[in-house]
């Protein structure tokens, strides 16, 4: 039987076209913008349409309540930062994130990078003044240079290639790491970096580290040597980012050879941000068409009609897996905002998988002038998402965390205790605020704490 192909209804890559797009930068000369897109879709996909499928399946098993979602990374990757350390950094925490989460919370973690393409950024104005001088904001390194400077801040178009070129080169050694030996459980102790010593939780995660070849020993004096099996040597590991730079996707953009559906080939998962899912949306156009896995940002303007509306463009079949919900409402909003759209969702039987940000909601100005996020505010969010899915029946299913592997000051608060007055030590952020290594780790510690409660609820509801 011929296999029937599900390519949504008037549809094309470029159908997006058509629809209002809030947040696109405007390129002055469109025929170096039609030469820059025209290179991008010569060049290879990054992605194979069967991993986003791998992943949707995987995500479909934390729609089921049997997963959960560890999706993190920069807020915006910049070319200044593209170095091998960095990268290797945050798969380092992110693997030890997972770890903490798998062991403790006892469910398998399906591991999502905010890497190898997070480069464009929606900006809350299109310009910026300083002492007098406006100049266009920055929207990210795809787009133009951070620095305060007229040339720089200039729209370039060839700044795709440089970004498609960073990001193969990125999603290169993250699948290197990802099955080359790297992510062998075995190397667990080693996981750990020498400034993470400072946090208490480094401690506890070693002991984890303990308990965990302690099982591997003991498998071994079974029979089983964890050497010859592929799930403890190896792991899974797929990218991600916001799909608002539609030049770039929809270049990026390819029917697959062996099912003729249309796959973003720029990562393996892409998401709407906030403040580009209104209906009618280029942006929703863009990825109703695409068989990606979806994430979309739910923030406190998301009335639970729209988002059902939405749903229906976007998961038409109801498949799941195929979309991830992200709430950002902030800390003193989330349990009084989440609730509605949560019982919407589950009244209209849509399987979704609920994930928290706990970050976009979260930002203030210190006293210092940094922008930043308080931990404790961060983890009140997390906490009250949690709390929300208890009351509702929901599988809390996600975090989605703006994190590096560095030692940075960005965000205050947390075990380590980054104070205001701190944050100019290692503020290296090219956008928002991110969590350090120690306090990510710190987060998992607390977020396996509220898994093993919902998993001890779920049991007590079953007997
Ligand atoms: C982001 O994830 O970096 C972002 C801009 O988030 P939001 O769309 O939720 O504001
Ligand atoms: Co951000």
């Amino acid at each position: 039987m011929e296999r029937q192909v599900k390519v949504a209804e008037n549809w094309t890559p470029d159908s997006w076209k058509a629809h209002e797009a809030r947040h696109l930068p405007s390129y002055t000369d469109a025929q170096a913008l039609a030469e820059a897109e025209h290179t991008l879709t010569t060049y290879p996909p990054l992605v194979f349409a069967g991993e986003a499928r791998a992943l949707k399946a995987d995500l479909a098993e934390v729609a089921n309540g049997k997963a959960f979602l560890l999706q993190g990374g920069d807020c915006a990757e910049s070319f200044a930062e593209f170095h091998p350390h960095n990268i290797r950094d945050t798969f380092r925490v992110l693997l030890q994130m997972a770890v903490v989460l798998t062991y403790a919370g006892k469910v398998p973690v399906v591991k999502v990078g905010r890497m190898a393409g997070q480069f464009a950024k929606p900006r809350s104005s299109d310009t910026e003044t300083k002492d007098g001088v406006t100049l266009p904001s920055y929207f990210g390194d795809n787009v133009n240079g951070i620095d305060f400077d007229p040339v720089q801040r200039k729209n370039d178009p060839q700044r795709m290639l440089r970004a498609y070129s960073q990001a193969a080169a990125t999603l290169n050694l993250l699948r290197a790491f990802a099955v080359g030996g790297y992510s062998n459980l075995r190397q667990v102790h080693k996981w750990t970096l020498d400034f993470m010593g400072r946090s208490p939780w480094a401690d506890k995660f070693a002991q984890t580290a303990d308990r965990i070849g302690e099982a591997l020993d003991f498998m071994e004096a079974c029979g089983v040597d964890p050497d010859k099996v592929q799930q403890l040597q190896r792991t899974s590991f797929y990218t991600s980012h916001e799909a608002l730079l539609l030049p770039y996707e929809q270049s990026l953009t390819r029917r697959d050879s062996l099912t003729g559906d249309w796959y973003d080939t720029s990562a393996h998962m892409v998401w709407i941000g906030d403040r580009t899912r209104f209906e009618g949306s280029a942006h929703i156009e863009f990825a109703r068409g695409i068989g990606n896995p979806l994430g979309m940002k739910c923030g406190p303007s998301m009335e639970p009609d729209v988002l059902l509306k939405l749903l229906d463009t976007l998961n038409p079949n109801r498949e799941a897996g195929r979309i991830t919900l992200i709430s950002r409402f902030g800390h003193d909003k989330v349990e009084a905002g989440l609730p509605k759209l949560v019982r919407a969702v589950k009244r209209e039987g849509h399987p979704v998988i609920w994930s928290c940000d706990p970050m976009h909601g979260n930002v203030i100005k210190s006293d210092s002038g940094y922008k930043t996020r308080p931990f404790d505010r961060i983890l009140t969010e997390v906490k009250g998402f949690f709390a929300v899915h208890r009351a509702e029946g929901t599988h809390a299913g996600g975090i989605h965390i703006e994190m590096t592997g560095q030692d940075v000051t960005e965000c205050v608060g947390g075990a380590v205790g980054i104070a205001d007055e701190r944050l100019g030590d290692r503020y290296h952020t090219h956008c928002d605020p991110r969590l350090n290594a120690a306090q990510s780790l710190e987060l998992a510690f607390l977020l396996a704490e509220m898994m093993t409660m919902e998993a001890g609820q779920a049991q007590a509801n079953a007997a």
